[in-house]
C-alpha cells in the first residue's frame, strides 16, 4: 500500500478471525454472557476525497459475524476508515443495523501500528447516533476502539458503554477480534 492511507494501509484486504469474543447482556436467557464468534471483513482501499483543502484517503469496509454453525450473522458492520495525513486524524464511520451510526476518531502517525479511536452519544466532534427505541432502552454512551496491525494479522478490543433499563448504572459491552489476512 502506499504511503496515502498512513496506517490504515495495513488494514486494506480480506480477512478472517475465529477467535471473536463478545460480551453482552442477552435478552433470551436475561444474562450478561460471553459468546465466540467468527469473522469475516473486507477492506477495500479509495480516494481521495476532497474536502476542500483537505484530501482523505480511506478504506471501505463490511464485516459480518457468525457465532457457531448459525447460517446468518448475528451482528454486521458496513463504513468507512478515513485518513488525514495532514493531521494524523483517523477515523471510523460505520453503521450498526440495529439502528445506531458512530464516527469515531482519533490521531496517529502515518507509521503507526497502533492506535485509539472513541466516540461518545453527547461528545463534541465524534459522536454515536441512535434510534428512539434504544435511546430509552439500551443507550449507546460511548464507544472505544484499540486498533493493533502486524503484518498479516491485526486486532480490535472494543468497548461500547450501554445505558440498559435492565441495569441501574451503564454496563460494558465488549468485543475482540484478531483477524488474518485471506485475500
Ligand atoms: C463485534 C462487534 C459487536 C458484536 C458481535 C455485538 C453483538 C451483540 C449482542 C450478541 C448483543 C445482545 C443481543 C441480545 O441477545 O439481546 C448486542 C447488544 C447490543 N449492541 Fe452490540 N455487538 C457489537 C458491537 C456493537 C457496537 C459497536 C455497538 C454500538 C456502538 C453496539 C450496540 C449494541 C446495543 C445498543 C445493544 C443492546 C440492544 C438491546 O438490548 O436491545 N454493539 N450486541
Amino acid at each position: 500500500m502506499s504511503d496515502e492511507w498512513g496506517p490504515l494501509g495495513a488494514l486494506a484486504g480480506e480477512w478472517e478471525g475465529s477467535g471473536g469474543l463478545d460480551t453482552a447482556y442477552a435478552h433470551a436467557t436475561h444474562e450478561v454472557r460471553g459468546t465466540p464468534y467468527l469473522e469475516k471483513c473486507t477492506l477495500k482501499p479509495f480516494g481521495p476525497v476532497d474536502n476542500g483543502n483537505q484530501h482523505l484517503y480511506g478504506l471501505d469496509y463490511r464485516s459480518a459475524m457468525w457465532r457457531n454453525d448459525e447460517e446468518n450473522p448475528f451482528h454486521t458492520e458496513v463504513g468507512y476508515w478515513l485518513w488525514d495525513g495532514a493531521t494524523g486524524e483517523i477515523m471510523r464511520g460505520f453503521v450498526v443495523p440495529r439502528g445506531i451510526t458512530v464516527l469515531a476518531g482519533g490521531t496517529a502517525e502515518a507509521g503507526a501500528t497502533g492506535f485509539t479511536l472513541k466516540a461518545a452519544k453527547d461528545g463534541g466532534l465524534y459522536t454515536i447516533g441512535e434510534n428512539k427505541y434504544l435511546a430509552e432502552n439500551a443507550s449507546s454512551l460511548s464507544y472505544e476502539v484499540v486498533i493493533t496491525t502486524s503484518g498479516d494479522s491485526w486486532s480490535y478490543d472494543e468497548t461500547t458503554m450501554l445505558r440498559m433499563k435492565e441495569f441501574p448504572e451503564p454496563m460494558a459491552h465488549t468485543d475482540h477480534n484478531t483477524l488474518h489476512r485471506v485475500g
